[in-house]
């Protein structure tokens, strides 16, 4: 870590400790999300990192990104998976979008006076994402959305939704991307889903029936929304990545910390063989997992391609939260599995890192879609 990366993390240490850890097992009990911890979150700087200081961004880059998200996920996974997503949708609007859209849209955004929310997803389109079927009609000076987007994390209280809507054929040539506003006529929200984890976090439906767009509000060409949300997933890997890293690293010294303390025949339970190997393994496998979302992080910070390793690790550190946060849970024993402790709640946050943002399954799609191409040409 630079000494950039290390002021980072001090800060939201004293940021998470202070403001978000002492309510995380009230919120995860009453599903409550805090909007006041998100905008003092933006006022440090943290909601629109990669984004540059023109728009009101801090204009770190993705490594120092991913130190500051996996330092948010120690304390809270529900808030980290807020600001990564909120980061996606600034990226898109920064990458692809107008000077107008970019003025307009992600000063709130970066100070973090609003959510973003990126909406893909439908109830026939999850790993399948080019088959979605909410259509944008031409109409004048715009576009009539109608449809239903599923699983929208931060919908209800996003401000800023990036939609893709179907404006040609099938297929992925027939997407098209938008930005809808909150409160524009038309755009409703649907059931809240009762979740696992992420309870703080909310996701729901998110409703368009006549919902008229401006044509203003198009990113990019016709035809063009399906690159746009794919480019936008290889960047949203890296951070849940990240947040994969900061949850496993939290659990691990949730474990050793108990394992020090815990006396069972007459020694700590640290001395036993059988889980110092299990924490050994743990902390092995954080550390590559780090070591690669890093690595992930640093070739798009110098413009070089990284989807493979942004899938590699998407799918290396959140296969390791899931793994690390049950062994947390076992080396915890009976306490581990009640609300006594945050283990329980780790592991059941770490269950879904496995399939937002594209599942593990679909990284191994893209990894060896990657290979079959470097093998032959
Ligand atoms: N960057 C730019 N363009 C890309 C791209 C990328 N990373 N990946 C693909 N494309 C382009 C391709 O080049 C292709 O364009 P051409 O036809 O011009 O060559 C076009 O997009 C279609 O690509 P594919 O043929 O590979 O598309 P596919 O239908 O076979 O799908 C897939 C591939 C990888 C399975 C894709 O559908 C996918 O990633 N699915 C998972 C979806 C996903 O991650 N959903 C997550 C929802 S968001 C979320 O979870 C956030 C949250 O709230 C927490």
């Amino acid at each position: 870590m630079n000494e950039l990366q290390v002021e980072l993390k001090s800060q939201l240490e004293k940021f998470c400790l202070a403001k978000i850890e002492p309510f995380m097992e009230h919120d995860d009990e009453t599903e409550e999300f805090r909007m006041s911890i998100f905008t003092d979150l933006g006022e440090l700087g943290f909601c629109g990192m990669t984004i540059p200081e023109a728009y009101g961004g801090a204009g770190l880059t993705y490594q120092d990104c991913a130190v500051a998200l996996e330092e948010i996920a120690k304390y809270s996974v529900p808030y980290a998976v807020t600001v990564s997503v909120s980061t996606m949708v600034q990226s898109i609007i920064n990458d692809f979008g107008t000077e107008k859209q970019k003025s307009t849209f992600l000063p709130p955004l970066t100070a973090g006076q609003e959510i973003g929310a990126f909406c893909l997803s439908e109830s026939g389109a999850g790993s399948d994402a080019s088959s979605l079927k909410t259509t944008a009609k031409k109409a004048d000076g715009g576009y009539i959305l109608n449809g239903t987007k599923l699983w929208i994390t931060s919908g209800g209280i996003a401000k800023t939704y990036i939609v893709m809507a179907r404006t040609g054929g099938e297929g992925s040539k027939g997407v098209s991307a938008f930005i809808v506003r909150d409160g524009t006529p038309g755009l409703s929200f649907g059931k809240k889903e009762k979740k696992m984890g992420w309870r703080t976090s909310p996701t729901r439906e998110v409703i368009f029936e006549n919902c008229f767009v401006p044509e203003e509000n198009r990113l990019l060409l016709e035809g063009e929304g399906f690159k746009v949300a794919m480019a936008a997933l290889d960047k949203g890997r890296i951070t849940i990545g990240s947040i994969g890293v900061g949850l496993a690293q939290r659990a691990l010294d949730e474990s050793v910390k108990y394992s020090l303390t815990r006396q069972q025949f007459n020694q700590p339970i640290f001395d036993f063989q059988g889980l110092q190997f299990m924490m050994a393994d743990m902390a092995c496998e954080t550390e590559a997992s780090r070591l690669l979302v890093q690595e992930a992080a640093r070739l798009y910070d110098e413009g070089r391609p990284n989807q493979k390793i942004a899938s590699f690790a998407k799918l290396k550190s959140t296969d390791t939260a899931m793994k690390v946060t049950t062994d947390a849970v076992q080396i915890l024993g009976g306490v581990g599995y009640t609300r006594e402790y945050p283990v329980e709640r780790f592991m059941r946050d770490a269950k879904v890192l496995q399939i937002v943002e594209g599942t593990n399954q679909v990284q191994r799609v893209v990894i060896a879609r990657q290979l079959k191409k470097e093998y032959t040409t």
